[in-house]
């Protein structure tokens, strides 16, 4: 059956904003993640540290942790290897996200790293990590198809998420990176994970919206059992190593949907699209959200 609850996992503030161009200021940014977790949403992906020339709109991170203050669990921190993790521990951060590729191509393009040469980056991290007491998640991208290489098959997905748990992860989110997944090939990746001996609630489900099956995906993810749902406010969003991406499944059309059917997810949708109306104003674009639109007032 349907639970009662599940947990949306906020990335807006992280892979929403790290695609935008314009720098946003880091006040503004502050403003974004404390108007998210007042809307409601327990967990707020805050940024990255990654190489500031790799993804310039987050070179930020730290004075934005800073300016967030020390909630370290509720605001996770994309940490590829063991100098992002330095950075992590210099500011006290209790959970982290590290970031894994299904493809040979996108580790190149994304990690500067071979498929195989990923899990030797991320081992180390991982392991210093979990003996400091930190909690870490582990995304896999390109679980649905590769803008380079085409279809990824089922196996190479389940292959690669299973190496990431075994180096220690809590949690693995499948992430539909450019956004071409549909939900018979959603219900066949989770039917394969739970062969290969991944329960759904080690899964979360990660996805972008190019074809607009985002939603229809989190329908069938939910009910095949995962439920962990990684979403961003307004739609913000996509990859600047993954060009066709376009932004993630909308945090307001998630909770519409959910809240469509009676379970609860924590969030006040009224507070949640005047905060992404309000980014939307500071971008210069309207958000792609249908829900955002239907309700802005
Ligand atoms: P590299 O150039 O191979 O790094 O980049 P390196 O280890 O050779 O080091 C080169 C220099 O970078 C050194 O400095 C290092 O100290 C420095 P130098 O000695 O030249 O002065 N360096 C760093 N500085 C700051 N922070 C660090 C760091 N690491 C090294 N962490 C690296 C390798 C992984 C760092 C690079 O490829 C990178 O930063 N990649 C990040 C790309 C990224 O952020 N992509 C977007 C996030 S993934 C995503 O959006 C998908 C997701 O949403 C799920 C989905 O949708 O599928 C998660
Ligand atoms: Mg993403």
């Amino acid at each position: 059956g349907l639970p009662e609850s599940v947990t949306i996992y906020e990335v807006g503030p992280r892979d929403g904003l790290q695609n935008e161009k314009a720098i946003v200021p880091v006040a503004v940014k502050a403003e974004f993640v404390e108007r998210l977790v007042a809307a409601g949403l327990p967990v707020v992906e805050a940024t990255s540290f990654v190489h500031p020339r790799w993804v310039p709109q987050l070179a930020d991170a730290a004075e934005l942790l800073e300016r967030l203050g020390p909630d370290g669990r509720r605001h996770p921190v994309l940490v590829p290897n063991e100098r992002g993790l330095q950075r992590a521990l210099d500011l006290d951060r209790e959970h982290i996200a590290i970031f894994g590729s299904a493809t040979e191509t996108f580790a190149q393009r994304n990690l500067n790293s071979t498929l195989e040469d990923q899990f030797a980056m991320f081992g180390p991290t991982v392991e210093r990590a979990r003996a400091g007491g930190l909690d870490v998640r582990a995304y896999v991208s390109m679980c649905f198809g590769d803008p380079w290489e085409g279809d990824v098959a089922i196996e190479q997905v389940v292959a690669v998420g299973r190496r990431l748990l075994d180096l220690g992860a809590s949690q693995l989110s499948l992430g539909d990176t450019i956004g071409v997944g549909t939900a018979g090939h959603v219900r066949a990746l989770l039917e394969a994970f739970n062969g290969a001996g991944v329960p759904d609630d080690l899964l979360a489900v990660h996805f972008h919206d190019t074809y607009g099956q985002a939603l229809a995906n989190a329908e069938a993810a939910l009910r095949h059992g995962v439920r962990t749902f990684d979403a961003s406010a307004g739609g913000l969003g996509g990859c600047p190593y993954a060009e066709s991406a376009t932004g993630n499944l909308a945090t307001e059309d998630l909770v519409w949907f959910l809240h469509g059917l009676g379970i609860r997810t924590g969030v006040d949708l009224a507070a949640l699209v005047e905060t992404s109306v309000w980014m939307a104003d500071v971008l210069g674009r309207p958000s792609p959200s249908r829900v955002v639109q239907a309700l802005a007032g």
